[in-house]
């Protein structure tokens, strides 16, 4: 059986959450696009080269979560060459057999445009860098100003910015206990799922 679940929106917006949640709730491969580009952005040199040549080991960094490997993933995220290098890996993970959960930035509008379910997953820009904080410390003033950024700069960029596919259901967790999110998510993946599986 072929199914995506697209799970896109914002830094800190709880797509990982949701996304690992579907995943295992109903037994879907999960993949993290972001990790790709922190991946590229932590090697340092040519980030063409650098997605080009991805391994396993660059994946497994555990310096990939920290606020400085999210500014650097969002500068080369920019650089056309750089996804074009990561998408076929992204699109053949996506329509892998058994389904897929991917989250992101582009995954409903660039990198799976047919996926079955679309989730954008949103919250205030003050709610999100609440949480980044929480995880991370530090100054809470300077984490709004790095998620202001990191907005500007995904949404505003000329290849694959970050918005929502016409078709995605918007889910905005700003009011929303993750759970809540988790359960509604969850819903809409269970109708879907029963409608793929009754497919010839
Ligand atoms: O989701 P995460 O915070 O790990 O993503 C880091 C950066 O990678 C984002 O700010 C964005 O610029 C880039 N990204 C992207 N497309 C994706 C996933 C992440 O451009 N599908």
């Amino acid at each position: 059986m072929i199914f995506t679940v697209a799970v896109d929106g914002p830094a800190a917006a709880g797509k990982g959450t949701i996304g690992r949640a579907l995943a295992d709730r109903f037994g879907l491969a999960h993949l993290d696009t972001g990790l790709l580009y922190r991946a590229v952005g932590a090697r340092g040199g040519d980030p063409v080269v650098a997605a080009q040549s991805l391994t396993p080991a660059d994946l497994a960094r555990d310096d990939l979560r920290t606020l400085a490997a999210g500014e650097a993933a969002s500068r080369v995220a920019a650089i056309p060459a750089v996804r074009a290098a990561l998408t076929r890996f992204q699109r053949e993970f996506a329509r892998r057999d058994g389904g897929a959960v991917l989250d992101g930035r582009d995954i409903g509008t660039v990198i799976c445009p047919e996926a079955e379910v679309k989730l954008f997953v949103t919250a205030s820009p003050e709610v999100r860098a609440h949480r980044r904080w929480l995880e991370v410390g530090g100054d809470q003033e300077q984490v709004l100003a790095e998620v202001r950024a990191r907005d500007l700069r995904d949404t505003s960029r000329a290849d694959a910015p970050l918005k929502a596919a016409g078709d995605a259901v918007t889910l905005d967790t700003t009011m929303l206990s993750i759970d809540d999110a988790v359960q509604r998510a969850a819903d809409l993946v269970r109708a879907r799922l029963a409608r793929a599986r009754a497919r010839p």
